[in-house]
């Protein structure tokens, strides 16, 4: 048995290292560009409380750190896919480890914020964040899977006043459906019973809950967000996101009187007013007793916006912030104790996790348009949601595959000139890219996943044009790899096929 009392207990000694920040923004290095974006605030008179930088190369965010020697930053981590069963098993587990502490050493971070989400499952690979499975075994697998970071983090990573990172963990945006056999603030509940983490709400994520699982038929928006906090172990969020909202170019704004928008996460888009009232209800709950920061999370949004919401907000919210902030102060009872290393005590069977494996596999392939909507996760799943899953496969998935993150007609234009010629269409490449799974063959990269998929594609579909598309991915591999100063061997891989 797990004794979550000592779980709680390591999380204050844990969180006692992370002092309060106030109210900062979530960017990405290098869209906007941030120098430029912190000198626009600094002309307004704007002061960060802190910045939170995405997963970018060491380099860059060596030059963050330098740029701005007093700004408190922390670290949006990406690959590391704490949701599935297998990660360990990964040839790259242990790599991605590596270079997530020499990044968040490299910009003395105050934590390592990660999804709790996927983009690679039993072998199917996608663009953007899948929900976990929302069952207790799902929740088990990502606490030992955490606990395995942490300890890493325990290890190597350190500030230079000697304290160490904290674990945060995000709870993910739906994108359309969600599945799962428990209330998502139930799963999280289990995942900080077991292991010491921390959490980020995401506010928009949250309303994305809202839309995406029956609640919205059953209940107000309100009234939905009040009974989700009672049950979301809303004790362990250190930090809170805001951030965009929009309808997917494929799907389009509602007509008045259609209902809710079809929102996803989109954090180009404006934050809608409806997420500042949201946030003002989340921090007006007595449970919120460990929160250190709130972010608007600006990446790839346009400088001027950014400013402009960024002044909204701290106008707004900056007393509540501070006033949230001191809350948790009286409850940090527990000095003297030491954390330990932090560790889910009961291994997980190894039938467990097969299990899991094989949920991932059937999840993958029913998202994917591969299988049909059967098994426990889907069990309540009424006919709008049913449809949820629908859209995510037929447009969105799609859309991913084919342009988002690289589009193919841009990345190969020569290739796809010649299949058009030939009467292949390139949805074909969708079908083909979920056609089986496949074993990993680097760290996680979706533009490099993409020129691999696409030369094997090519290769099978119309041999006799392998030479045009070797040579548009020797070119796409040579530019990607001198910006993000990758390897020769990524770029040497497909000469030997
Ligand atoms: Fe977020």
């Amino acid at each position: 048995m797990v004794d979550s009392d000592f779980v709680q207990q390591d999380f204050q000694h844990r969180l006692r290292m992370v002092p309060p920040q106030g109210i900062g923004l979530s960017v990405d290095v290098y869209s906007p560009d941030l120098f430029e974006l912190v000198n626009r605030l600094r002309e307004r008179g704007l002061e960060l409380g802190y910045l939170e930088v995405f997963k970018a190369t060491t380099t860059a965010l060596t030059a963050v750190r330098r740029a701005v020697p007093d700004m408190a930053l922390a670290y949006h981590g990406e690959g590391l896919w704490i949701t599935q069963p297998d990660v360990q098993e990964s040839p790259f587990f242990e790599k991605d480890v590596d270079e997530m502490v020499t990044q968040l050493n490299s910009i003395q971070s105050l934590w390592l914020n990660h999804e709790c989400a996927t983009k690679q499952m039993a072998g199917y690979s996608f663009g953007t964040y899948v929900p976990p499975l929302y069952t207790r075994l799902s929740a088990e697998v990502v606490a030992a899977n955490i606990a395995t970071v942490q300890q890493a983090m325990d290890r190597h990573a350190r500030r230079a006043d000697g304290t160490v990172p904290l674990f945060l963990l995000e709870m993910p945006p739906l994108t359309y459906f969600s599945a799962g056999t428990i209330s998502i603030p139930h799963f999280f509940r289990l995942v900080t019973t077991l292991v010491p983490c921390g959490l980020v709400l995401d506010i928009g994520h949250l309303w994305t809950v809202y839309r995406y699982t029956a609640a919205c038929r059953r209940t107000s928006l309100d009234r939905f967000v009040r009974e989700f906090l009672d049950e979301f172990p809303l004790e362990r969020v250190v930090e809170i996101h805001v951030a965009g909202l929009a309808c997917h170019e494929l799907v389009g704004e509602p007509k008045v009187g259609e209902g809710l928008p079809e929102w996803i996460d989109a954090h180009a888009a404006p934050i809608p007013s409806i997420l500042f009232n949201m946030l003002e209800q989340v921090l007006a709950h007595s449970n919120l007793v460990s929160l250190r920061a709130v972010a608007l999370e600006v990446d790839t949004k346009p400088i001027a916006m950014i400013v402009e919401e960024y002044a909204a907000t701290v106008r707004r919210f900056s007393p509540l912030v501070q006033q949230t902030m001191s809350r948790g102060a009286g409850v940090e009872q527990l000095i003297g104790l030491r954390p330990r290393s932090a560790s889910v005590e009961k291994p997980m069977c190894q039938s467990y996790r097969q299990q899991l494996r094989n949920d991932y596999a059937r999840y993958a392939q029913i998202i994917s348009g591969q299988a049909p909507i059967t098994g426990p996760e889907w069990q309540d799943v009424a006919a709008e949601e049913a449809t949820g899953v629908t859209r995510y496969h037929t447009s969105y998935v799609p859309y991913e595959i084919l342009h988002w993150g690289g589009d193919l007609t841009e990345m190969f234009p020569h290739t796809c000139r010649t299949l058009a010629e030939r009467g292949i269409s390139l949805t074909e490449f969708v079908a083909f890219w979920f056609q089986s799974p496949r074993p990993l063959t680097h760290s996680y990269d979706f533009f490099l996943l993409k020129i691999e998929r696409f030369l094997e594609f090519v290769t099978e579909r119309v041999p006799d044009v392998r030479g045009c598309v070797l040579e548009e991915c020797g070119m796409l591999r040579q530019a990607y790899a001198q910006v993000n100063e990758l390897e020769e061997p990524v770029m040497e891989m497909e000469r030997t096929r």
